[in-house]
């Protein structure tokens, strides 16, 4: 019988309670789902803007292996310098060579198995990043060859430029994902070739709410066009996730499931 391993993948974590809804659901998830490997971004940890040493030590607690990110990883001082000593951190690889920390990890399963996580951050409705087509290229080849196992967080905004990039990467990666945009959608699917895909996660947040942000603020927002600060819905959480069961000598997905816990 071949060997395989299960990588859950977790969307935007949105404030405390999204990270309280993790505490709740994620050790049961892990245990009854026979998880090895956990990947969440980390963009809104802290009230919806960036990491803090403590959100990120609560969620390596709870066995997440590696935190990405996205437009808001810089939203933290702190983590600036906290991405540069811990490799369980990745940040998008095409943001410019200036960026601190790094835009791949290979960490290990408890059983050993290393696998690496990529992030990569989109172009379109976006900042003016490089590619994340070139920069995918470039990471996968300093990949070594003997990781099979390669996991890409592609965190944009366009739908169509996420498909793109589950393509693009059709054989060359285990798990392709999007994320930012804080809605799951039902395309989970495992591409020709070997490569699980799934345009967006979504968040691990309230539903109750704009994306994670209280409604009246983003209505004063879009209906008057008037200037309103984001507050993060910080009660009732949803978790949405996606396993990933992959081949471990060959890197191929052979399974992909939705987990969804309601809040409560
Ligand atoms: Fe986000
Ligand atoms: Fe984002």
């Amino acid at each position: 019988m071949s060997e395989h391993i299960n990588i859950l993948a977790i969307g935007d974590v949105i404030g405390k309670a999204g990270r309280r809804a993790l505490q709740q659901h994620l050790p049961d998830i892990i245990d009854r789902h026979m998880i090895d490997f956990v990947i969440a971004n980390g963009e809104n940890l802290a009230s919806g803007r960036g990491i803090t040493p403590n959100t990120a030590a609560e969620m390596f607690r709870l066995g997440v292996n590696v935190l990405t990110n996205g437009n808001h990883c810089w939203d933290q001082r702190d983590f600036m310098k906290i991405i540069e000593s811990d490799d369980r951190f990745v940040r998008p690889a095409n943001f410019t060579r200036h960026a601190p920390g790094r835009g791949w990890t290979i960490q290990e399963t408890a059983g050993g198995i290393p696998v690496a996580v990529v992030n990569v951050i989109g172009q379109i409705f976006m900042g003016p990043w490089d590619s994340p087509f070139e920069a995918v290229d470039r990471v996968i080849n300093e990949i070594p060859e003997d990781v099979r196992i390669i996991v890409v967080d592609m965190h944009a905004e366009a739908t169509s430029e996420k498909m793109g990039m589950g393509w693009y990467l059709d054989g060359r990666s285990s798990f392709v994902y999007g994320t930012h945009t804080h809605v799951p959608t039902c395309d989970e699917t495992i591409r020709p070739k070997g490569t699980a895909y799934q345009t967006d996660l979504g968040m691990t947040g309230s539903y109750q709410s704009v994306i994670g942000n209280k409604v009246d603020g983003c209505l004063v927002r879009m209906v008057q066009g008037l200037p309103q600060r984001f507050e993060v819905v910080e009660r009732g959480a949803s978790v949405y996730a996606t396993r990933v069961k992959v081949d471990v000598a060959s890197g191929q997905a052979i399974e992909i499931e939705r987990i969804y816990r309601a809040p409560g």
